[in-house]
């Protein structure tokens, strides 16, 4: 509690929340009013006596001409009076002129300055001098008992009558017998000084109209100053709540576009504001994670509330379990698949069934009678269904048309697709097996089937013409390419055909939903509808939508047991025998043509060409599980790969330096962890990637903020992972460029990088990858039992 609601509380004042506010900006209105306030006493202080002088001089110039006529209206007589010795006579004549108010007395002096004549009030110490030298004076004023005067000299002229004009008003008669006048020879009458008319004004109005004067001044004063006062009142009162209201508006994020814009007297700092503000939302949202993020939990309670009692299924080629037999017995392992890093916490998360191809040496040994197993090991979260198929089948289907056919027709990765009717034949034959497992695991007629992968392009079809209630949600890792590459399979009708099965088509980014209407839209006859981006076919309709893949973003407890950054760091130099300044950059893939592992062997060939003071610091470790090592073209880039790295091995290694270190086998979850926590570099340069797991797994690791991305823009993650290092692979100077820069780059800007990185990653997780399908699975659900309710209220 503050001291003011204390007090204001001790002597029972009403507290309000208002009064604080009212306080405050009282306080704002003071240091407005206070100089105001000063500023007008210090005014009036000043124009008072002013103008007191002022109108004294005004007045004081006005009695001067009010004398000057006194003193011309009585020129005359006293100009008589006095050439003809009869001052006298002066004494009414003045008497009459002090009757006026403000003449307060009359005196006249003679030329030699003795007073001749004075009415009554004359003061009678005031001789002619001292009122002459008091009217010379500045402010002729004159101190007496009944207040002051004004003294005021004016001189009086007259001219003195000719001795042949007799008395003043006399003339000679003129004769009308008289000759002609004959024209007189006296020169005309020279005025001369007659005296000095001493005329004394009262003042005392001249007080109170100066009084009266200050009077109104200090009163306009004061009602200018209490107007000007509720001006300032009124208008600080509405900028500062303008400014508030404005300062809120930023702070609410609108002004930028909304049409209220903020006071523009904020406009200089709105925008430090607003960066700033950023700036902490940033901070915030690293500190708090997502909102509304997505977790299993949420996952399961989607599944709960919006696909209730529905089944889930699962299929994909490689299954996220297998059973392997060696000389400590059988062993269970995870494989290097994308796919199944993705897909496993989801079905972890809803349980149901998972049916893939069982492809361990101890697969058959662990299934139940329906070729059942509870995985994973230990928890037994939901089922695995292994189907088999002989070494012929899988040459034809997996090999042949899945991954010569099919994998570098989508990636266009300037390795030719090989299409065999055998492979074709194989492949629709294993897509048909699958399918019917699929049919056999469902326990009613609209189970939710997750269809994985370009294994399986004519499934959802397969399944869908046994179950037409189901809902498939076909998701294609890979990437689609354009029509005109696609349209080189001899079987894209079919495929497009078999793929339109799916009530819902996934596809990582909407570059690669663009492609696959367009190629439907230029093989099949469909009506396409662009706005809802859905394809009918054949009375169906199919959803075409992006889905990003992602991660399932590491626990507490996970990153709990993972060892220090410095401590992986220590045991991966000690086991690699690297230097220990080294800065290390890795790459983790599987030995694929489309990873653009040449193209980042080529930078780093180039990155110690161009900077040589790299070489004996610099280290790129390639960490490549060997793939489909059946194929001749995966021999044969594994062994294009070994021969460059021993290449540039020989051109800069040294003694105790080897630039490039290629672990060419599987590496456990756990063991690529500490790699990625060790690096200062990750290297991804796809030729062509649907979505790209391995960079979004070192952003998950690297909890210390630290350590760059080198990310190629074709991979399908360059949409969402802005803050890598973008580089185009084919660019050998590009990439090594990058790698140089992410060597150098200060720690600031890469915690700062990493922050982004890892807020993005955090949110969009494998677990909203999966909500927002079976989310739009469900919709899609429920508008079709709508119909069908609709249609049995028409029937019926
Ligand atoms: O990229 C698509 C993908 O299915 C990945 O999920 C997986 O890593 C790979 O292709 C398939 O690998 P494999 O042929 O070894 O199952």
């Amino acid at each position: 509690m503050s001291d003011l609601t204390k007090f204001f509380n001790r002597w029972g004042l009403p507290w309000k929340r208002g009064t604080w506010t009212a306080l405050k900006s009282a306080r704002l209105q003071l240091r407005f009013l206070l100089p105001l306030v000063i500023t007008l006493i210090a005014a009036a202080y000043v124009s008072v006596p002013l103008l007191d002088q002022v109108t004294l001089r005004w007045f004081s110039r006005d009695l001067n001409s009010r004398g000057v006529l006194v003193a011309n209206a009585l020129s005359d007589s006293v100009a008589d009076a006095m050439f003809n010795d009869r001052a006298y006579r002066l004494i009414p004549i003045f008497d009459r002129a002090a009757q006026d108010e403000r003449l307060f007395a009359l005196g006249l002096c003679d030329p030699d300055g003795r007073l001749l004549q004075r009415t009554g009030r004359f003061p009678d110490d005031l001789g002619c001098a001292e009122a002459l030298r008091l009217a010379q004076q500045v402010d002729p004023r004159l101190s007496l008992a009944g207040g002051p005067v004004h003294v005021g000299v004016h001189r009086v002229m007259g001219h003195r009558p000719s001795p042949s004009s007799g008395e003043e008003g006399a003339s000679e008669p003129v004769l009308l017998s008289d000759p002609e006048p004959v024209p007189s020879l006296q020169l005309p009458p020279v005025d001369e000084l007659v005296g000095n008319l001493v005329l004394l004004h009262d003042m005392s109005f001249i007080e109170r109209r100066s009084q009266e004067t200050s009077r109104y001044l200090i009163g306009l004063i004061t009602v200018l100053g209490l107007v000007i006062a509720l001006i300032t009142i009124v208008v600080a009162q509405l900028s500062w709540r303008g400014w508030v209201n404005g300062a809120r508006a930023i702070m609410r994020g609108e002004g930028l576009l909304s049409p209220l814009l903020p006071a523009p007297e904020l406009a200089p700092f709105a925008a430090d504001l607003r960066a700033r503000l950023r700036d902490l939302e940033d901070e915030y949202r690293r500190a708090q994670g997502p909102e509304a993020e997505w977790t299993a939990d949420r996952l399961r309670t989607l599944l709960r509330t919006q696909l209730v009692g529905d089944q889930v299924i699962v299929v994909s080629n490689r299954e996220p379990y297998i059973h392997e037999r060696t000389a400590d017995g059988i062993v269970v392992k995870r494989p290097a698949s994308g796919l199944v890093t993705a897909v496993e916490p989801v079905m972890r998360a809803c349980s149901g069934t998972w049916v893939a191809h069982g492809s361990g040496s101890a697969d058959r040994d662990v299934v139940d009678a329906s070729d059942r197993v509870r995985v994973p090991p230990g928890s037994d979260d939901y089922w695995l269904r292994r189907i088999w198929m002989t070494a012929e089948e899988e040459q034809g289907y997996y090999y042949g048309f899945a991954n010569e056919g099919m994998w570098p027709l989508c990636h266009v990765a300037h390795v030719r697709p090989v299409f065999r009717e055998s492979d074709w034949e194989a492949y629709r034959a294993i897509n048909q097996r699958f399918a019917d497992a699929v049919i056999a695991e469902a326990r009613g007629d609209d189970p939710v089937v997750l269809v994985q992968d370009y294994h399986f392009a004519l499934l959802p079809a397969m399944i869908r013409e046994k179950l037409p209630q189901a809902t498939i949600l076909t998701f294609w890792h890979i990437p689609w390419p354009n029509p005109e590459s696609f349209g080189i399979c001899p079987w894209r009708r079919e495929i497009l055909q078999g793929m339109l099965g799916s009530t819902i088509l996934g596809f990582h980014t909407r570059f690669h939903c663009k492609n696959f209407i367009e190629t439907v839209d230029r093989y099949l006859e469909a009506r396409i509808e662009h706005e809802h981006s859905t394809i009918a076919y054949q009375e169906k309709e199919t959803l075409v939508e992006s889905y990003p893949i992602s991660i399932e973003w590491p626990s507490d407890a996970e990153v709990a047991a993972w060892a220090p950054v410095a401590a992986c760091r220590q045991t991966v130099i000690e086991r690699l025998g690297l230097p220990a300044d080294v800065c290390l950059a890795v790459g983790v893939d599987r030995f694929d043509y489309t990873k653009g592992i040449l193209e980042r062997l080529n930078a780093v060939e180039r990155l110690l060409e161009k900077w040589p003071s790299w070489i004996g610091r610099f280290v790129f470790v390639q960490v490549a599980a060997p793939t489909r090592t059946a194929l001749d073209e995966y021999r044969s880039f594994q062994e294009r790969i070994e021969r460059v790295t021993l290449r540039i091995n020989e051109r800069f290694g040294r003694s105790g330096y080897q630039p490039v270190h290629l672990l060419a086998q599987h590496h456990e979850h756990d063991a690529v962890m500490e790699l990625f926590r060790a690096a200062d570099i990750c290297v991804v340069t796809s030729l062509h990637d649907g979505m790209n797991l391995v960079c979004k797994e070192f952003v998950a690791a690297r909890d210390d903020l630290r350590g760059v991305l080198v990310l190629s823009r074709f991979a399908g993650a360059s949409r969402e992972l802005a803050e890598a290092l973008i580089v185009n692979p084919y660019h050998v100077e590009e990439t090594a460029d990058a790698l140089h820069r992410a060597a150098l780059m200060p720690l600031a800007e890469q915690r700062e990088r990493m922050s982004s990185l890892r807020s993005t990653v955090r949110e969009f997780n494998v677990f909203r990858w999966a909500g927002r399908m079976l989310a739009d699975a469900g919709r899609w659900r429920l508008r079709a039992r709508i119909e069908a309710r609709v249609r049995r209220h028409q029937t019926g």
